[in-house]
């Protein structure tokens, strides 16, 4: 069965999102404002969840019909087969959000699709009761412009939750920005790379498992692993595909620094999680030392800090990490951070500047070509 599929991303990866779902053999990619639509089987939404890098999550259009009233919404919702998705003990939360309808009370909308649901899977089931006592589908409904679009979504935690990261106390890049840097960076089987500003190691293991060709959700679990109408085995192949396809046999390598030891022991432990950890390295040093090799790139993410003594401090160690690049030029450097005044501390204007989210948190990507190609 061939299924109307959506991939939310961060705004400003849809590019680097469209390109990996096109590799999944997925058809009609469509890309828009933070989400990338397109058609696929069983094979595909197992695919999706286990490979996309970029993705925030894979979720089953259901269908989309316009409503101004809550007969309509009830049913439009009603018209969809819900007992040949769901058994009569699933457990399913109904998750709403309005914009720009006529239908503006979330709530009151949750309630009406909820009770539309319940009435068609009882009909279907041919039951009285529903005790909810099942697996999980979280069912997601958006009214944009009076157009309902009812969803299911198949991963469950979202996908940047690769189950590698222990978290550190400084905030983290998500994983799944992350990956959309390293894309952008170009990092391919044979790159060296480094970060002066390594934290919990995120940057170095996505661009790891992409040079390794690990696939980002080989080690977790998905929603829609205990869906009834997604075999078994649809899971077990893919999982076992995305296994045959590891290429440990490359010449990639990543060293990553960072001031504090104890992030540096965290980041160890997460590249070795995250199955990476001979091809990535970890070291305690300050930036001050920073001394690339000339053909690595670096990719990093130094520290910004919101209150006035961490911007001073934040600034200094631009100009230290500028000063260090120049002594030691290297392929290409690539620099995400929320400082707006990034390139004027770090005395150059970037090649390439690219906007993204980190989280909810505007940043830009700085992208610095050198001279060597
Ligand atoms: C924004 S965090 C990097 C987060 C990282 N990308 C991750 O995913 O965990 C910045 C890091 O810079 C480190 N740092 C601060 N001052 C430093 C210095 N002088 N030299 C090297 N690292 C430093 C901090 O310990 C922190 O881990």
């Amino acid at each position: 069965m061939q299924y109307t599929l959506i991939a939310p991303c961060y705004f400003g990866t849809e590019s680097v999102l469209s390109y990996e779902v096109k590799k999944l053999g997925a058809t009609d990619v469509e890309v828009s404002d933070g989400k990338v639509t397109f058609k696929g089987d069983e094979h595909i939404i197992a695919a999706a969840n286990i490979n996309l890098r970029t993705a925030e999550r894979v979720v089953i259009l259901l269908k989309e019909f316009k409503a101004k009233t809550f007969d309509e919404l009830f049913d439009g919702v009603s018209s969809i087969n819900w007992a040949a998705l769901m058994p009569k003990d699933a457990q399913f939360p109904v998750k709403g959000s309005s914009l720009s309808s006529t239908l503006s009370s979330v709530p009151a909308c949750q309630k009406i699709v909820k009770k539309a649901i319940v009435e068609s899977l009882k009909k279907g089931h041919n039951t009285k009761i529903l005790p909810e006592t099942g697996n999980l589908y979280k069912i997601r409904v958006a009214l944009r412009k009076d157009m309902v679009s009812v969803m299911l979504d198949t991963s469950g935690d979202g996908l940047h939750k690769r189950g590698y990261r222990r978290n550190s106390g400084e905030a983290p890049i998500k994983e799944t920005l992350a990956a959309a840097i390293v894309d952008l960076a170009r990092v391919r089987s044979d790159s060296i790379i480094q970060d002066p500003f390594a934290g919990s190691g995120t940057l170095l293991i996505e661009a790891a498992q992409k040079a390794l060709n690990i696939a980002p959700g080989l080690k977790r679990k998905f929603a829609a692993e205990e869906y009834a109408f997604i075999p078994k085995e649809v899971w077990e192949e893919e999982r076992s595909k995305a296994r045959m396809a590891i290429n440990r046999d490359v010449p990639f390598k990543a060293y990553g620094f960072d001031i504090d030891p104890f992030v540096v022991e965290i980041a160890k432990q997460n590249a070795q999680k995250a199955g990476v950890g001979s091809a990535v390295s970890f070291f305690t040093a300050d930036v001050k030392s920073f001394s690339p090799q000339a053909d690595a790139v670096v990719i990093t993410n130094p520290p910004y800090g919101e209150r006035l003594g961490d911007i001073d401090v934040a600034m200094e160690l631009e100009k230290t990490l500028s000063k260090r690049l120049a002594q030691n030029p290297v392929k290409a450097s690539y620099v995400i951070t929320s400082d707006a005044e990034f390139e004027t501390n770090f005395g150059k204007k970037a090649t390439k500047r690219r906007k993204l989210y980190n989280g909810m948190i505007p940043c830009q990507l700085y992208m610095y070509y050198g001279d060597k190609k």
